[in-house]
């Protein structure tokens, strides 16, 4: 009995060192719901070789890729519970979360170019934006600027009238709800992964992302036609469960917060490369016809959706709006 006793303590002693812990490595379950070939899922992947690498195997990335693990529905709350411990949303998505500031992303023709995206999300704004995560048990980590939406629908695109009456699916974001209506369209929320049905059963009519997701979800062979409207944002906030995050060893958190830095710098480069080439492969493809609209047509557009900037302001804050567009040196009145 004595040493059956013995034998007991010496286990937990062994348990209790950590050593039998060192032996499991602590597993990031990172879940995104587009494709793997799109600019977020590669760059997921390329964070995972860095951390398993750098870390020598202390922390494994585990990456689940088009909603298999989480649904845009229940990807937020999987992150607070800690089921998932990394997600990298669109702002458009942070909504429902009470974070409403991020939806300043969404607003219409916000950004002239990328380079003034990086300005504001790469910069303090953006930093501000990510620290109002923590109250919501989150960790914002980096921004990944994926470029410009794009519109896609069964009919040619090239007027705001040209959008009356459409089914257009969105994302979970006031902001964009505002941004169809003042189209004329119906916006219908959906989550990414039942798009493509969608459009090819004819529940919604049209939608809007970057090339690089259309492409790789083959959303082009279910839409007629592409508008190359560079319309607004795209891209993504990297977030972690705060407890998760705060509970590695400082060392190891080092570590991995150096391997998104350079995960971010990756992706920044790798996106407009993506951009271009997902459109050429779309025009390659011979499934859509793409439209790219004239000064004077995307002028016009400009002048519709305007007005989404002053309607949301109360919704998303007039001092974040302001603070963006004195960092880009966006004039409104200049439109
Ligand atoms: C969407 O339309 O929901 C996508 O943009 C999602 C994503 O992660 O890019």
């Amino acid at each position: 009995m004595k040493n059956t006793i013995a034998a007991i303590l010496a286990l937990c002693a062994f348990a209790g060192s950590g050593t039998a812990l060192a032996q499991q490595p602590i597993v990031i379950k990172f879940s995104h719901v587009v494709a793997a070939y799109t600019p977020k899922g590669k760059t997921a992947e390329f964070f995972k070789n860095l951390v398993e690498e750098r870390t020598k195997g202390a922390v494994k990335v585990e990456v689940y890729h088009n909603s298999v693990l989480y649904k845009d529905k229940e990807e937020l709350e999987a992150l607070q519970l800690g089921a998932v411990q990394m997600l990298a949303p669109t702002p458009g998505k942070f909504g429902p979360l009470g974070v409403r500031e991020f939806e300043v992303l969404d607003l219409p023709f916000l950004f002239d170019n990328i380079e003034q995206e990086h300005k504001v999300t790469q910069g303090a704004i953006g930093r501000q934006m990510l620290n109002k995560l923590e109250t919501k048990g989150i960790t914002g980590l980096a921004f990944w600027d994926n470029g410009f939406k794009q519109m896609t629908a069964n009919r040619p695109l090239r007027k705001p009238e040209d959008f009356k009456g459409l089914k257009m699916r969105i994302q979970s974001s006031k902001v964009i709800d505002a941004q169809m209506r003042a189209l004329g369209a119906l916006p219908q929320v959906m989550g990414f992964g039942e798009v493509y049905q969608a459009l090819q059963t004819g529940v919604v009519d049209g939608q809007e992302n970057p090339t690089s997701n259309i492409y790789p979800s083959k959303l082009h062979e279910v839409q007629k036609y592409l508008t190359m409207s560079d319309h607004g944002y795209h891209g993504y906030a990297v977030i972690v469960n705060k407890k998760f995050w705060d509970g590695l060893a400082a060392p190891l958190r080092a570590t991995l917060e150096q391997a998104m830095v350079e995960a971010t710098a990756h992706f920044n480069i790798l996106a407009k490369q993506d951009n271009d080439e997902a459109l050429q492969s779309i025009i390659a493809s011979g499934k859509t016809q793409v439209i790219t609209l004239t000064p004077e047509e995307r002028k016009a557009w400009k002048k519709v959706l305007m007005k989404v900037h002053t309607e949301m302001a109360d919704k998303i804050g007039k001092d974040l709006i302001q603070s963006i567009y004195r960092e880009t040196g966006f004039d409104p009145a200049k439109l």
